[in-house]
């Protein structure tokens, strides 16, 4: 994913930079403001600490973090130390009674977690007491996602992994003014984070931009004032960082455009091809067309059209998804080439026969008035 069309998706009109300062400079004014006002949490090893060389223990990180997805700091540090005491090592806890975990939970809600807690803990107790030092390796394990994966690494094993919770999106949202409603925006923001995490102390950085989501830059009224990064926050900027991340109202849709292209032959043959058979209407029938996309990128032209050919503009429709609604501009052209590998021509009369999703159905429409309506053969 690129970020190449940023200067429309920031406010701030710029190439990715936030209104100040590099990603390395913003790296280094967030740890400093870390090391001196991180929060204790009991499944944290201070700054100080790490640099007197005590690492933390995976274990201890795996727990934590399975603990905190969907609760709260504060619900969770009560649960956390009860289990380090009763159940201090991995081998601790594989060795104990599924029951006897679930019953320490209980009051943390999402149970879920619990018996994929045990069954991690029997797994990799199993297989010898370490837990897998890679993202791919962790993820490989029970209840362990892609951002508890990230943040284990990261906090665990100093892998550079981008952790990115809620907290960093909101975060990350400010600091580049991402005006792209969050729901589309996740990627950029993963690669504004990729970016950002340092080489030394990634586990830090993780940690120092989910303290400064909770306690600093909060959903309402951040305090922008105490900010280590408010030199280069584009929404501080503007004043007005609390309108960040962009929403989408409730109900409304995200918008993705793309072009679609139909190739009408002289004996009124139009030019299809199948989808892939996984994915949004898989297996079905189509008219070539653009990636449909969130962003304007210049592929939504007769420029990406299947072949050369005299392509003229036939019109827009409009058709909306369970999750999304798309915007397709509609290009036609007149050929006798042969069809190119991967499609096939469908004649005039075999066409209301495809298996022609809706949107493609309103696609040819636009370009050919009739031609997907029940035609009688001559
Ligand atoms: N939320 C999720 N993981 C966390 C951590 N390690 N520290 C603070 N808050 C968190």
């Amino acid at each position: 994913m690129a970020l190449h069309d940023q200067s429309r998706k920031t406010a701030s009109g710029d190439s990715g930079k936030a209104a100040s300062g590099d990603s390395g400079e913003i790296a280094s004014r967030l740890l400093a403001w870390y090391d001196a006002h991180h929060r204790d949490l009991p499944w944290r090893i201070a700054p100080r600490e790490l640099a007197r060389g005590i690492r933390p223990d995976p274990y201890r990180v795996w727990l934590s973090e399975v603990m905190l997805q969907q609760t709260t700091v504060e619900a969770v540090k009560s649960y956390f130390r009860a289990f380090v005491e009763k159940w201090p090592d991995i081998e601790a806890l594989a060795a104990s009674p599924t029951e006897d975990v679930m019953k320490a939970w209980a009051g943390l809600g999402y149970y879920s977690r619990a018996r994929n807690l045990k069954a991690c803990a029997d797994l990799v107790a199993r297989q010898g007491g370490r837990f897998p030092d890679t993202q791919a390796g962790l993820r490989e394990l029970p209840g362990i996602g892609a951002y508890t994966a990230a943040a284990i690494a990261a906090i665990a094993f100093d892998q550079p992994a981008a952790v990115v919770d809620g907290n960093v999106e909101r975060v990350v949202s400010r600091l580049f003014s991402i005006v792209t409603p969050l729901s589309e925006a996740k990627c950029d923001i993963r690669t504004y984070v990729e970016r950002m995490v340092p080489a030394t102390r990634p586990g830090d950085f993780a940690q120092a931009m989910m303290d400064l989501g909770a306690t600093i830059c909060t959903p309402r009224r951040p305090r922008c004032m105490l900010c280590p990064l408010r030199e280069d926050c584009s929404a501080i900027t503007s004043g007005d960082a609390e309108r960040f991340p962009i929403r989408l109202p409730k109900g409304e849709k995200p918008l993705r455009r793309g072009a679609a292209f139909v190739a009408v032959r002289g004996d009124g043959a139009i030019l299809l091809r199948k989808r892939g058979d996984k994915g949004l209407l898989g297996g079905m029938t189509e008219v070539p067309t653009t990636g449909w996309t969130a962003r304007i990128d210049g592929a939504t032209t007769d420029a990406a059209a299947p072949f050369p050919g005299n392509w003229r503009p036939a019109g827009r429709i409009g058709h909306v998804f369970t999750h999304f609604a798309l915007e397709l501009d509609v290009f036609k052209t007149m050929t006798d080439g042969a069809a190119p590998a991967g499609h096939f021509w469908s004649l005039a009369h075999e066409i209301s026969g495809e298996a022609l999703p809706t949107v493609m159905k309103k696609v040819i429409e636009a370009a050919i008035p009739g031609a997907t309506k029940k035609q009688r053969a001559h």
